[in-house]
């Protein structure tokens, strides 16, 4: 009898307990965003935290669920029950069981709620044990020789990084390091910190709510505008991790992500220096110059810096060393051979590990996502989803988003009425030399299908506003800024 219970239970658990040992291998646990993978002592803390409260859970689970399967097996219906009187009177109860009930499940909460306010408090600020081990003085650039009078508190010992999240991308300025927007100086969506160095994270939104995560390393704390939020981070590891953001935030949040690479402190001077450098000239006459051309004729320039080239630009990401980032577009787009990438975490086991940035992939992603990303157009004009939905970039002038720019959209217009004009010609021209021979016909076909293809591609142009050449020449330009 009991044997058939339990292997109908045994039935039941069976794919419940496949997904859970699935859910569980290794392979799964170290994915690119897994908290179950911490790789500093904040996440650490959280996922002990985490870990706690899963214990004491199972122990509940098991105790309740153990007296439910005991209760069940041994009040259970038997043959012949039918027959006995029913159950007349009804107990109140045993206060005794009550009691304890009561007081267990108060224990419970408070023996969570200890671990729980500890590890808030813990990941809230910079505690000050963790400052010492930050050996700051490797790469820290004390300014003007005050030294001295520094005061050694724990607010100005850590890395201060400002986070600034935008609609759908995340800005990092370093305060302390001059790597800020108003010095033409700020980093884009990769976030690069020493290792073993505590950093400490200010929130700031310049828009809507968004939500700072790097499951591996921290979080989520949120970005909102008018509140000034922090947190901090710590890796004890060195590598490539991967961020998101984790609070819905408009049409593109699912592809607002961020990366923060940890380097070895050594490395970590050597790029703060190289990210306060110009973009290096490019050579006159080449297809970079001319991409250069067209990025200030198009307006780039209006929302971009590139230091050293242009200055304007302070609302879109720095592009000064846009080709150096193993990512584009708000971290979306990779720009490293993903397949040398996958064989390189499969080696090592790991997803931290990266190989470096990929020129034949980022130049690709740079025409994918100038030549058609936010807002883009079908053949008619009409706006069609891609690379990052509602992306502004393309709410400016170049790129002609139908209704917000009026003049754009005369122009689409027109170039419509030509293309149409064209092919109304070509059509007539065809129908006047049907008499003629065929070798005149092909001739006349050939010269009406050029005309053709010319209006085609002004329309084109009025909608995407570059040409593939123009597209290819900009990318060129964009690889250098490395
Ligand atoms: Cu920003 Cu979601």
């Amino acid at each position: 009898m009991f044997s058939r219970f339990f292997s109908r239970v045994g039935l039941l658990a069976a794919p419940f307990l496949a997904i859970i040992m699935g859910g569980c291998s290794k392979a799964e646990m170290t994915v690119r965003q897994s908290t179950l993978d911490p790789k500093g002592p904040v996440a650490q803390a959280q996922f002990d935290l985490f870990m706690q409260t899963v214990w004491l859970v199972v122990v509940l689970f098991v105790l309740v669920g153990g007296m439910l399967v005991y209760a069940v097996i041994k009040f259970r219906a038997r043959p012949g029950d039918e027959n006995k009187p029913a159950i007349v009177e009804d107990g109140h109860g045993n206060p005794l069981i009550e009691i304890g009930l009561i007081t267990a499940s108060i224990g419970s909460l408070v023996i969570i709620a200890i671990p729980t306010l500890t590890a808030i408090w813990y990941t809230d600020d910079v505690p000050a044990e963790s400052v010492p081990t930050s050996k700051l003085s490797a790469w820290y650039p004390r300014v003007e020789g005050t030294r001295e009078n520094y005061a050694k508190t724990v607010e100005e010992e850590v890395l201060v990084v400002d986070v600034i999240g935008k609609q759908w991308w995340f800005r990092f300025e370093y305060p302390q390091l001059g790597l800020t927007n108003d010095a033409k100086h700020s980093v884009p969506n990769e976030l690069v910190i020493p290792k073993g160095v505590a950093v400490r994270i200010n929130l700031r939104s310049e828009d809507v709510i968004h939500s700072f995560w790097v499951p591996k390393l921290a979080g989520k704390v949120d970005l909102m505008p008018g509140r000034k939020n922090h947190m901090w981070l710590q890796a004890s590891e060195t590598g490539h991790y991967y961020g998101q953001c984790a609070e819905f935030c408009g049409d593109s949040h699912a592809y607002m992500l961020f990366r923060v690479e940890v380097l070895e402190p050594a490395e970590f001077a050597k790029w703060v220096q190289k990210q306060k450098s110009d973009a290096a000239p490019v050579v006159a006459g080449s297809a970079a110059d001319k991409g250069k051309a067209l990025f200030a004729a198009k307006g780039c320039v209006m929302c971009h810096n590139v230091g050293g080239h242009f200055g304007a630009g302070a609302f879109g990401p720095d592009l000064t060393h846009l080709a150096s980032r193993k990512s584009l577009a708000g971290a979306w787009l990779d720009n490293r051979d993903l397949a040398a990438q996958r064989a390189l975490e499969r080696k090592n086991d790991n997803t931290e590990s990266s190989v470096e940035v990929d020129p034949a992939t980022l130049k690709a992603n740079l025409i994918k996502w100038i030549g058609s990303s936010g807002t883009s157009h079908d053949a008619n004009g009409k706006p069609t989803k891609d690379v990052k939905p509602g992306n502004r970039m393309h709410n400016y002038k170049m790129f002609n988003v139908v209704g917000l720019s009026p003049l754009m959209t005369a122009k689409i217009d027109a170039e419509k009425v030509s293309l149409a004009a064209a092919q109304a010609d070509a059509a007539k021209a065809l129908a006047v030399a049907a008499t003629k021979s065929a070798a005149e016909i092909e001739t006349i076909k050939k010269q009406e299908d050029a005309k053709v293809a010319v209006a085609k591609q002004n329309l084109e142009v009025a909608i995407k506003g570059f040409t593939a050449e123009e597209l290819d020449d900009l990318a060129e330009y964009l690889l250098t800024l490395k």
